[in-house]
C-alpha cells in the first residue's frame, strides 16, 4: 500500500515548499492539488468565461483534459496536452480557481485524477481538502498554516522577487478574501481534518518548517511500520 499524507492549509502557509522539499528528502511525489483547480481558472478565463458563474464553467469542463506529470520529481500540469505549470501562478488565476473550486461539478470532475495518482505511488499532496475529503483514510494529516499578515509577506516577496507589481495590502486583501471564500463554500470547504495535526508556522522559518514536516512523516513511518 503506498504511503498518503495529506497537508491541508490556507493560501500562502507554505504548504507546496514544504510538501517539495518532504517529498524530494523521503523520495515521495510531491502533489500539488491547486494546480489543477488553477487549470481549470486558466481554461475558463480564456474562454473569456466568467469563473464564478457555474452555468458558464461546468459546460467547458467536457473541452477539458487536465494531466499531472512528475518530471525529475517535479510536478508539470498540462492541459489538453499544453503544460501550463507556469502560466496559471497569476493572481488572476489564484483568484479564478478559489471561485472555480466552490462548483460541485469542478471538484467531482477533479477528485478521480487526484485519488488515483494517491493510489499508485507515495505521496504528500496538498490542497484544501485533502484529509478531510480526497484521502480520508491518509497515514498523516497535517493542517499547516500561518497568520494572514505572514502569508501576504511571504506571498508579497515572492511575486516582487518575480518581477510583479503587487502592493502589500492587495496581496494581503486577496489572502483574506481566498481564505474566506475557501472556508465558507458549501462543498469541502478549507478546515482542519479531526484527526489532522495543527503546525503553525508563523514563526518557523523555511528550513524550520521543512525540517517539521520531514520529522512528522518519519515519525508516523515508523511508527506504524509503514514500508517505503
Ligand atoms: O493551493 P493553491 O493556492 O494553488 O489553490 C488555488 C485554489 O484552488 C484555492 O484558492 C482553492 C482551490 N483548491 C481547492 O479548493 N482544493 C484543493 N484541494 C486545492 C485547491
Amino acid at each position: 500500500m503506498p504511503v498518503n499524507i495529506a497537508i491541508d492549509g490556507p493560501a500562502g502557509a507554505g504548504k507546496s515548499t514544504a510538501a517539495k522539499a518532504a517529498a524530494k528528502a523521503l523520495g515521495f511525489i510531491y502533489v500539488d492539488t491547486g494546480a489543477l483547480y488553477r487549470s481549470v481558472a486558466y481554461y475558463v478565463l480564456s474562454k473569456g468565461a466568467d469563473c464564478k458563474n457555474a452555468a458558464e464553467v461546468v459546460p467547458l469542463l467536457s473541452e477539458i483534459t487536465p494531466e499531472l506529470k512528475f518530471i525529475d520529481g517535479t510536478q508539470r500540469v498540462f492541459l489538453n496536452g499544453e503544460d501550463v505549470s507556469d502560466r496559471i501562478r497569476t493572481p488572476e488565476i489564484s483568484m479564478g480557481a478559489s471561485a472555480v473550486s466552490a462548483i460541485p461539478e469542478v471538484r467531482s470532475f477533479l477528485f478521480d485524477l487526484q485519488r488515483k495518482i494517491a493510489a499508485e505511488n507515495n505521496v504528500i499532496m496538498d490542497g484544501r481538502d485533502i484529509g478531510t475529503v480526497v484521502l480520508p483514510n491518509a497515514d498523516l494529516k497535517i493542517f499547516f498554516t500561518a497568520s494572514p499578515e505572514e502569508r501576504a509577506r511571504r506571498r508579497h516577496n515572492e511575486l516582487t522577487e518575480k518581477g510583479e507589481c503587487v502592493t502589500f495590502a492587495s496581496v494581503l486583501a486577496e489572502v483574506n478574501e481566498r481564505d474566506y471564500n475557501d472556508s465558507h463554500r458549501e462543498i469541502a470547504p478549507l478546515k482542519q481534518a479531526e484527526d489532522a495535526v495543527l503546525c503553525d508556522n508563523t514563526d518557523l522559518n523555511l528550513e524550520q518548517s521543512v525540517e517539521k514536516v520531514i520529522s512528522m512523516i518519519k515519525e508516523t513511518i515508523s511508527r506504524k511500520g509503514l514500508d517505503i
